[in-house]
């Protein structure tokens, strides 16, 4: 008997690559990484240049429809954006109810976003129109609520949001319930746009798996922010932060390092299953923070342990292909605009919200449900003993 499929490779014998690596899951027009020469554009233009000369929400447009919009066409998508800001009263309690027990606010992220599409009498239909609508609904309220989140668990209540603002300005006033500067608006807002979008990442492979059903869109972002949340993904910017916390000086970093790697244990921030070079996301944060760095002494300090971490990493094990990625600089830089780290893995998803939604229009356009094999290991077949005579 075959317990594998006779397509799933050469001369019958099984393919299989143990978490999926090198494996193609379909074709999409979002985003480009060349993993050996660390470089990363989207819908072909390179990430320096966005984060350069763009705005998230230019860069929502570009994700969403393939093309940079016009002058127009950016009005009025602001325009549409930021109409959709608010949630439910319902939203904002059940954020406030589930903070009270204490969990982590990409739970609570995940929570307060599958129930939001209970308010939504349109989240069965699936139309291409009205999947539009929805995302761009869907972008605007998660920013709302991930801004709440940050609220509530510091025992404050929520800010509503403005509806004349950018998304970065108006997060960061939800958030801390004061206009930011334009320069921490310009700094979240490349923060935003280094996060939007990331190819066929763990979260981003969820919730087109989950879409495929022809499921709901509310589904499949769930999905894709339980994926975001653990320490392998999303959850390791807020493990970086911790652990330049626990070295507290540069003097202790080789220590520190050497230690954890002789327990096996992985140094949060480094390595990717694509990126054998420096991921050029945290190329950019770097040089933000360095920057900062020379007008804040607390960037200072946590930069100077970063930058040692780097350097033994890079000397112990840059031949392996392991140098920092996105989530190795953006808590220091997120530090500087007083976020604290067990929000970075929230801000995280207010950034790829977008990207989540742009796949998964795309793998509704032109879809077919996910339905790999997996290499049966189990015993062969053999007889059911009934369980008086069993030992
Ligand atoms: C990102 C990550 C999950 C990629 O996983 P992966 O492609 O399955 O790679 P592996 O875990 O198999 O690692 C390959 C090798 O590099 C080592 N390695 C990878 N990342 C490492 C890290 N951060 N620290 C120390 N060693 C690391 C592994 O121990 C393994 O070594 P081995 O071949 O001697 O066993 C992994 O690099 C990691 O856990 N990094 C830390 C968490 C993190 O920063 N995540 C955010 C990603 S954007």
């Amino acid at each position: 008997m075959s317990y594998v499929s006779e397509k799933s490779g050469k001369d019958g014998k099984p393919s299989y690559s143990k978490g999926l690596e090198g494996v193609i899951i379909g074709e999409s027009k979002k985003c480009f990484i060349d993993g050996e020469r660390g470089y990363l554009a989207y819908v072909g233009i390179p990430i320096e240049q966005l984060a350069e000369n763009s705005t998230y929400e230019e860069v929502c447009f570009l994700l969403l429809h393939d093309r940079l919009p016009t002058e127009r066409e950016l009005r009025d998508f602001k325009k549409l954006l930021y109409s959709y800001r608010e949630v439910p009263s319902e939203v904002y309690s059940i954020i406030r109810s589930s903070a009270r027990y204490g969990v982590h606010p990409m739970a609570i992220l995940r929570l307060a976003v599958d129930y939001l599409s209970i308010f939504d009498e349109e989240a069965e239909i699936n139309t291409d129109n009205l999947n539009y609508i929805k995302a761009l609904r869907l972008i605007s309220k998660l920013h709302t609520i991930t801004a709440s989140i940050g609220r509530v668990i510091k025992g404050l209540e929520p800010v509503h949001p403005l509806e004349d603002v950018s998304m970065s300005a108006n997060w960061l006033w939800m958030y801390k319930g004061q206009k930011p500067s334009e320069e921490e608006e310009r700094i979240f807002d490349i923060i935003l746009i280094l996060h939007a979008e990331h190819e066929i990442n763990a979260s981003t492979f969820s919730a087109r798996v989950v879409v495929s059903s022809f499921t709901d869109i509310y589904s499949a972002v769930v999905a894709a922010i339980g994926s975001l949340k653990g320490p392998l993904h999303g959850g390791a910017n807020e493990d970086v932060m911790n652990m330049l916390s626990e070295i507290k000086d540069p003097s202790n970093v080789e220590q520190y390092v050497r230690s954890k790697l002789s327990r096996k244990e992985k140094i949060p921030g480094f390595g990717h299953r694509v990126y054998k070079n420096y991921d050029p996301r945290a190329a950019i944060l770097k040089s933000i923070a360095e920057k900062l760095a020379e007008k804040n002494s607390r960037v200072k300090h946590w930069l100077e342990i970063g930058k040692r971490i780097e350097k033994f990493m890079i000397e112990n094990m840059g031949q392996k292909g392991i140098y920092p990625n996105v989530d190795f600089f953006s808590g220091i830089v997120m530090s500087y605009l007083g976020i604290e780290p067990r929000m970075f893995t929230p801000i995280f998803a207010t950034g790829r919200i977008v990207g989540w939604l742009a796949h998964i229009l795309e793998q509704l356009k032109d879809n077919r449900i996910f339905r790999p094999r997996i290499i049966y290991t189990g015993p062969e077949e053999i007889n059911y003993v009934p369980i008086d005579q069993r030992s």
